[in-house]
């Protein structure tokens, strides 16, 4: 039998897009329409039937929610065309990562996926995570949470031989985030507040184009982890801490074996060993083109990338409509 790494190179690292492509198409069939509901279970229910042809025995660790509230992709489905057989994966999704702003047909809506060997990915509940992420290039352990964002800015601007005016900064806009805007505000920072989708925001500190030099703030704790396989394929820090609200929160995060809930997380810790991130556009963003529909045709742009080869490929599909 393969091993799950040779399966891992050889066999779905391509499929992976496949399975993105799936759900960014039937999305898309509902951008702008205001239902963000429809279109996530569209997005799901592509996903789930695409997963459920690749052959592996795979395990969602990061999914729609808990078994009683999600009907599909739920944390622990098991998905896969070769249950007890095929190589043992994890997989962390988002099959609509920004269900809001594709209803809004706004920027930056994807279909996300990562995969890794059992075991590699954070079973993080869906709690909220306070997060702070830099591109690649930059000294290790450069930036902490248990710094304050002026610490962090600092530093960045060393590193980066500017001024701390100079440093741009990527928030969720949310009502939540005043102190943190007005930190930044206060050195002269340029603050990009997204309205949404803070996976897209996290790689974007990846990317010279966007000329965004740090992301900061509190945004879903699985978006975590999956922005964290993106990070190990191209490079980049991340540092994480899971946030709670209340005691069915806490008690959510120790049964899936979490001890310390205060704990700094790093990159690695997230997402190790081997991984691969998959996404699909749906709205046209700072990372990928949204899926255009024309006569006759569809088209759609995606990106898979590989932690251990650290290969990137952009994949543009053209899919006929008319056949
Ligand atoms: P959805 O895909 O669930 O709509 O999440 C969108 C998102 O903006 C994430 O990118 C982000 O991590 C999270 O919501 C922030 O949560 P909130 O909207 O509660 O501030």
């Amino acid at each position: 039998m393969q091993t799950a790494s040779q399966v891992l190179d050889r066999v779905l690292v391509l499929e992976m897009v496949r399975v993105t492509e799936a759900a960014a198409i039937a999305a898309s069939t509902l951008t702008g329409r205001g239902d963000e509901k429809a279109a996530d279970a569209a997005a799901v229910e592509a996903m789930r039937a695409s997963l459920n042809e690749l052959y592996m025995d795979g395990t969602v660790v990061i999914g729609e929610g808990e078994r009683d509230e999600a009907p599909m992709l739920y944390i622990g489905e098991k998905v896969g065309s070769a249950p007890g057989k095929g190589p043992k994966i994890d997989i962390a999704l988002d099959p609509l990562e920004g269900t809001t702003i594709c209803a809004k047909a706004g920027p930056n809506s994807l279909a996300v996926l990562a995969i890794a060997e059992e075991g590699n990915l954070l079973n993080a509940p869906d709690v909220y995570m306070d997060k702070i992420a830099v591109g690649p290039g930059y000294p290790a352990d450069m930036i902490d949470l248990d710094k304050s964002v002026t610490e962090n800015i600092c530093a960045i601007a060393a590193a980066k031989g500017v001024e701390p005016k100079d440093i741009i900064a990527c928030v969720l806009d949310r009502p939540r985030h005043e102190k943190l805007i007005a930190e930044l505000r206060s050195l002269g920072c340029g603050v990009v507040l997204i309205g949404d989708g803070d996976v897209a925001g996290v790689i974007a500190t990846t990317d010279p184009d966007t000329t965004i030099d740090v992301y900061m703030g509190q945004g879903g704790a699985p978006e975590g982890v999956l922005a964290c396989a993106a990070l190990r394929c191209v490079g980049g820090q991340f540092k994480g801490r899971l946030l709670f609200r209340n005691e069915d929160e806490r008690a959510r995060a120790r049964k899936w074996g979490i001890t310390d809930l205060d704990k700094q997380y790093d990159l690695s810790e997230l997402a190790k060993g081997d991984c691969i991130f998959a996404a699909t556009g749906v709205t046209d963003g700072s990372l990928l083109e949204g899926v255009k529909r024309m006569r006759g045709k569809m088209t759609t742009e995606s990106v898979v990338m590989r932690a251990s080869s650290g290969t990137v490929r952009w994949v543009k599909g053209e899919h006929r409509t008319d056949r």
